[in-house]
């Protein structure tokens, strides 16, 4: 497995390209797709334009406005800018007022969607996109900025005036790529790269060959200054420490953001894989992958029990809430309890979490064992003040002894098995759940389990696979 130092030879790169160009033809929407989009978005746009007063802009963004989205895949993004003197509230308001007023009958609908603001997602007639309408307020640099999602009309800006036509295709292809392995998308489900920062990669390493040679030889920590792309002269570390995250993509139109901020190292570790399977052998396959296979992952549990691995799943009913804000509950919730079973000497080999309509689960595999004593290091029995507490305090020992210094304590072990440890947590108040994540009714299970949570647990542990 050769690449030196990620380039490919001209003969892989041929290659490759050859496979792109394949590629491609499913990716990029027909001239068809596309000019039913724009014919859509104009008309729909003539609409808003007719409601909105006069001090209120309309403008097109996202990757219908760029060039840069996927076939069959795309939504219409369009944004209601209005004037920075206007109260948040006020524009919150008036842009669903708006969105609301333009609605046809007969055919068309609309839901309110949350993010930092609510804005209208329409349903339109003869068309599978839907059309999210989103109110900002209008600024032209970031320092005006009033809210996360003004940055969007400066992005616009920003990716039209960098990217080639080529490029443009290459942010497709790499969209495609990514999201063949689970991670395209900043949504807290997939903790992934946004198609903003799919745009700023290929601009930054020029193609998508480019961005592939470089994840396949990534190393973290990773910093990367879209300004000064040809001329790094930051100090990665001062940028690591600033950002608080070892993948920082510093955003070309606001200096204070980070572009990659959602990106998991799980994904990133996904990205890398995918990327040396391309290149060490370039095939439309990386792109195509299989989709679920329920067998595979039937085996698997299959394979672990006989390993003497066990399953432990614990479900959940959720609320009617933002699918976003469920997710990152339900992975806190998820590291809450991996951190209870490690303290209790019964460390996860890993943690899942899967959402589907009301249905949440948390679910881990773990070594199966059954503990009958629990081993507690104590202070440094030099300590007066602290041995003498800890002394009494753990009075109903088996024995106790000391490692040079320390003092250990062998006792009845608090819980036998991890499933215990699970149970107490969903029935008393020892950790603390996340506000939309009812404990009362949870369940938990090990071994049999209704079909619908198998299905998640199933799709969970497929979604951990390395390929
Ligand atoms: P989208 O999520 O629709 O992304 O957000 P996209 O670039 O159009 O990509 P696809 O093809 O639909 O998947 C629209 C724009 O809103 C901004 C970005 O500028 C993005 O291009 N945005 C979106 C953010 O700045 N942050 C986000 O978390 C989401
Ligand atoms: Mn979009």
């Amino acid at each position: 497995m050769k690449r030196g130092n990620g380039r490919l030879s001209e003969g892989k790169k041929r290659a490759a390209e050859k496979v792109l160009h394949r590629v491609l033809l499913d990716v990029k929407p027909t001239p068809n797709e596309i000019e039913l989009l724009n014919e859509r978005s104009n008309e729909l746009m003539g609409r808003l334009k007719a409601e909105a007063p006069r001090n209120v802009d309309i403008l097109l963004v996202g990757s219908v406005a760029r060039g840069t989205q996927i076939r069959g895949t795309s939504d219409i993004d369009i944004f209601l800018l209005f004037p920075k003197t206007m109260d948040e509230r006020r524009m919150e308001a008036e842009g669903l007022k708006i969105a609301k007023r333009v609605i046809k009958k007969g055919g068309e609908r609309f839901e309110i969607k949350y993010a930092e603001h609510p804005y209208t997602r329409m349903f339109l007639k003869g068309i599978a996109a839907t059309a999210d309408i989103v109110p900002a307020f209008k600024i032209s640099n970031a320092e005006e900025m009033g809210s996360a999602v003004d940055r969007t009309q400066l992005h616009n800006k920003f990716v039209n005036s960098k990217l080639s036509q080529k490029q443009r295709n290459d942010v497709r292809l790499l969209k495609a790529f990514l999201d063949a392995r689970s991670v395209y998308g900043a949504e807290a489900r997939i903790e992934g790269f946004s198609g903003y920062l799919c745009e700023l990669l290929v601009y930054y390493y020029n193609s998508f060959i480019g961005v592939l040679e470089r994840m396949a030889e990534l190393k973290l920590p990773l910093a990367i200054d879209i300004l000064n792309k040809g001329s790094e002269k930051h100090n990665v570390s001062e940028v690591v420490k600033r950002f608080n995250s070892d993948f920082v993509v510093i955003d070309p139109t606001d200096r204070n953001r980070n572009v990659a901020a959602n990106v998991s190292l799980g994904s990133i570790a996904k990205a890398a894989l995918a990327a040396r399977t391309f290149l060490d052998k370039p095939s439309v396959n990386t792109f195509y992958t299989e989709g679920y296979s329920d067998s595979w992952a039937t085996g698997l549990l299959r394979k672990l029990k006989s390993l003497d691995m066990e399953v432990l799943l614990v479900s959940f009913r959720l609320p009617d809430m933002t699918e976003d804000i469920l997710w990152q509950q339900l992975k806190r919730l998820g590291e809450r309890m991996a951190h209870e079973l490690r303290q209790h000497g019964f460390p996860p080999i890993q943690s899942l979490q899967n959402i589907r309509g009301q249905d949440a689960i948390v679910a881990f595999v773990l070594e199966r064992r059954e503990k009958r004593a629990d081993v507690i290091a104590g202070p440094s029995a030099i300590m007066s003040g602290a041995s003498e507490a800890f002394l009494k305090s753990h009075d109903r020992h088996y024995a106790m002894f000391l490692d040079k210094d320390k003092i250990i304590s062998i006792e009845n072990s608090k819980y036998a098995t991890a499933g215990d440890v699970l149970r107490r947590i969903i029935s008393q108040n020892n950790i603390k759940f996340p506000s939309y994540i009812n404990k009362k009714g949870a369940r938990l299970y090990s071994g049999r389990m209704p079909v619908r949570y198998q299905a998640l647990l199933k799709e969970a542990l497929e979604d951990k696979a390395v390929h």
